[in-house]
């Protein structure tokens, strides 16, 4: 750590020497006097305004005056503005209903989200849990000695960190009389101790250690582990249909995880479909100009964003995908340009080189590189429900990139593809063509389909009740 701060040290002074050495050429070019000349008119304006500093600090402000009070207001709406902007990590949450649905008549968004999931035919789809890790929580979200309940996969899991800081997930239910162990249920060592009657259930195993009442614990008291890690800032649970153990691993990003790169945010959306769907828009590489051809501030409604007035700029993409082959065939690699251009000519500023993999599932490890700097987003995606996901992203990058940068960048247009998803039915017989673009979404599923196996669970009971 002290030779990564050591060496930001020497690139600020070696930055500001630069600056200084530059701007006093470009003053004794402009205002025409000899450079030792310069460095006088240096001084005489840094000590004016540090006079006027000075003065500012030191007036008693005078409050019969209104002006006093819209000053302070200024002030403060200035100071938390920089603070937002230049010091906050992003924190933009997005659940079901508040973007990526068209209200209908005078019902709201929220209200026509309802209406959306429910009548809408859900099709030949395939499994909904496929089989891989998937993201729990973040790690900040669970504190050492704290349980929190947590529905996913269809399991309900009764999350703790246990007093020596290992994450676990067992199986909500308590095999004693049924209470969720982790509502209201404690953490004691390495175990999580019952709310109901104070049975303790190792994490690691998920076996009973402890009643209270009886000497003796019978063998089959005990409930479901599921295997864990915590890797890159999340806690990873394993699902697999024919409970086999992990075929695969998440690889350890030592950017994240010796703090070589800064946090700078995340985002979260509730999304309404099909888990494949997500990834499958990787593969999908002509939706890049009709979806996010459009430049980023002319919104991300799709009704809307054709609009002339910010037709004078467009996102520009080239993309191509693959399957890596064994023994890393579990994962999908899109390599993918993108730059900006204003009236025809490309701005240099915005041009980022992309390389994301998707390992297994979900989770994503998707690098950029820019002339800011380096990052990496790292995007979790986890079945709530059937056709409800919840896909988070965070935001790693080199401490060069300027904050604002990086939260520009957080804001890309993955909200665009949600009013396509929240709104489609996948098409389990696409009616393709005979095209390069094509022919990558059938390898794409034909990739995918080795995350379903004999017993992945099925979408049934409102295929039968929903679909008429
Ligand atoms: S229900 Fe858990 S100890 Fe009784
Ligand atoms: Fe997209």
């Amino acid at each position: 750590m002290a030779a990564v701060w050591s060496r930001r040290c020497l690139v600020s002074l070696c930055c500001f020497l630069l600056f200084i050495v530059v701007s006093a050429s470009v003053t004794e070019k402009i205002l025409q006097v000899p450079l030792f000349e310069v460095g006088e008119l240096w001084l005489s304006a840094a000590s004016t305004l540090y006079g006027r500093m000075v003065q500012i600090v030191t007036t008693v402000p005078d409050f019969s005056q209104w002006t006093t009070y819209v000053y302070f207001v200024v002030a403060a709406v200035a100071v938390y503005g920089a603070y937002f902007l230049f010091l906050k990590p992003l924190d933009r949450v997005r659940k079901l209903g508040d973007l990526g649905y068209i209200a209908e008549g005078s019902f709201t968004a929220k209200e026509t989200a309802n209406f959306v999931q429910k009548r809408r035919k859900v099709g030949n789809i395939p499994p909904v849990y496929p089989n891989g890790w998937f993201g729990i929580m973040e790690s900040f979200c669970l504190k050492t000695g704290e349980a929190k309940t947590v529905s996913m996969l269809g399991l309900n899991l009764a999350v703790f960190r246990d007093e020596g800081g290992v994450a676990h997930a067992l199986d909500a239910y308590c095999p004693h009389m049924g209470a969720n162990l982790a509502a209201g249920g404690r953490v004691k060592g390495d175990c999580i101790e019952c709310p109901f009657h104070a049975w303790r259930f190792r994490g690691e195993d998920g076996k009973c250690t402890h009643i209270p009442y009886s000497e003796k614990i019978p063998d089959i008291a005990k409930v479901k582990s599921w295997p864990v890690v915590e890797v890159n800032g999340w806690i990873y649970l394993w699902h697999h249909a024919e409970d086999v153990d992990p075929t695969w691993h998440l690889p350890e990003m030592e950017e994240i995880t010796k703090g070589q790169w800064v946090y700078r945010g995340r985002t979260e959306h509730i999304i309404n479909a099909h888990v494949e769907e997500i990834p499958e828009n990787g593969a999908d590489v002509s939706h890049l100009s009709q979806v996010h051809g459009c430049i980023i501030g002319a919104g991300i409604d799709l009704r809307h964003m054709w609009t002339k007035r910010w037709a004078f700029a467009q996102h520009n993409w080239t993309a191509a995908w693959e399957a890596l082959p064994e023994p890393e065939s579990h994962i999908g690699q899109l390599r993918l340009t993108h730059s900006i251009s204003v009236f025809g000519v490309r701005l240099p500023f915005f041009d980022l080189s992309v390389t994301a993999q998707q390992i297994g599932p979900g989770v994503v490890y998707l690098q950029f590189e820019s002339m800011f700097g380096r990052g990496v987003f790292v995007q979790s995606l986890t079945p709530v429900e059937p056709m409800m996901q919840k896909l988070v992203h965070n935001i790693y990058v080199t401490w060069t990139m300027p904050i604002p940068i990086a939260k520009f960048y957080m804001l890309g247009e993955v909200e665009r593809d949600i009013m396509i998803w929240n709104n489609k039915q996948y098409e389990g017989r696409p009616l393709f063509v005979k095209s390069k673009e094509d022919s990558l979404i059938s390898r794409h599923r034909r990739w995918y389909s080795q995350f379903y196996s004999e017993n992945s669970p099925r979408f049934t009971f409102q295929k039968k009740s929903l679909e008429w």
